[in-house]
């Protein structure tokens, strides 16, 4: 079977699709042939090797997490799925992107009927981190929330779930962006210079919670703009969390089928819009990355084997 493979740290280059042995599924694993599997800013990182003190590769790596596609086969003791289940889901085992990839039961649920393939595929990482920060700042009616980087993977999602719980929601983007977070229900603010003012102004000077998706400066913004500590959450910026006490609640926080399927079934009964900004053929893995990188993707990147 094709999968991605590097054998050392670097940049796209490394990135090969490689002929190798289709993998067999152990006990409580299925092997399902991949359909679509959304690409993260979190997997340029690793294969740079600037997490290798946390998340070290070994060589040759595989990458991906996210993953939607038919089950192909059973190893024992498989609760729940049977070959031809249509599924979406994840691993830990940096796997997904090729055409084969074991994943545990307990890691899948089922597509729910309606829900587009690269949706289903791109769902995993940035729904479940974007659940993971609403959750950590609790937004609620009456509530204002900034979301910095609102309209980028995780972003789009997290606007969105803030929304639904009544609270009226700023979202930093660039202005290509702004109808899109308009239509959602969001106050869009440009970031850049000035952003402090231009979000005391939106705000009517009132911001109760702020959900950091880029780093960069937005932990302080947050803090600057009297949020306390306890409603700033970010993915990025872990060392000014630390300084100032803010959360780090991230994928790891709400990674389970439980949380995923929930999404899922929300995405399919058109309650959450999950933005698939493009998607390319497995053997394009170099350009679907270097599209990424260029840092302004609005929604997700999906590869399609
Ligand atoms: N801790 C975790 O569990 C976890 C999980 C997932 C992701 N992450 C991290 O979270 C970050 C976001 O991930 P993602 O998948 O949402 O990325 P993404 O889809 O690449 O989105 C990046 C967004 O950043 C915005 N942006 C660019 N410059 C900006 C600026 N100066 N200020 C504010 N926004 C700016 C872009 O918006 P415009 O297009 O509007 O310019 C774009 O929408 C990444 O660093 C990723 O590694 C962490």
């Amino acid at each position: 079977m094709k999968a991605v493979r590097f054998h050392a740290y670097g940049e796209i280059d490394v990135l090969r699709v490689e002929d190798v042995p289709r993998p067999s599924p152990g006990p409580g694993q299925v092997l399902v042939e991949v359909r679509a599997a959304g690409i993260q800013p979190g997997e340029v990182m690793i294969r740079r090797g600037a997490r290798h003190g946390r998340w070290p590769a070994t060589f040759p790596s595989g990458q991906g997490s996210d993953l939607a596609g038919v089950v192909v086969d059973l190893g024992p003791e498989v609760r729940g799925f049977a070959v031809g289940d249509e599924v979406l889901g994840y691993t830990h085992r940096r796997a997904s992107h090729a055409e084969f990839v074991v994943v545990d039961d307990v890691n899948l649920v089922s597509r729910p009927q309606g829900l587009a393939w690269e949706v289903a595929g791109a769902l995993y990482v940035a729904g479940t981190t974007a659940y993971a920060t609403v959750f950590a700042v609790d937004p609620g009616p009456g509530d204002t929330v900034v979301v910095s980087g609102a309209a980028g993977g995780v972003g789009s999602l997290a606007v969105q779930l803030a929304r639904r719980r009544g609270a009226t929601v700023i979202g930093l983007a660039g202005e290509r962006n702004h109808a899109w977070l308009k239509e959602r229900g969001v106050v869009p603010v440009v970031y850049g210079e000035g952003v402090a003012d231009r979000v005391r102004e939106a705000s009517g000077g009132q911001v109760d919670a702020f959900i950091d998706t880029f780093g960069d400066g937005y932990v302080d913004l947050a803090v600057e703009l009297g949020v306390r500590p306890e409603r700033i959450n970010t993915i990025r910026d872990w060392q000014a969390a630390a300084k100032v006490g803010a959360r780090t609640y991230g994928e790891g926080s709400a990674a389970c089928a439980v949380v995923l399927g929930e999404l899922a079934r929300l995405a399919a009964r058109g309650e959450l819009e999950v933005p698939v900004a493009r998607t390319y053929p497995l053997e394009q893995v170099r350009d679907a990355y270097r599209e990424l990188e260029q840092g302004h993707t609005h929604g997700k990147i999906v590869l399609r084997p």
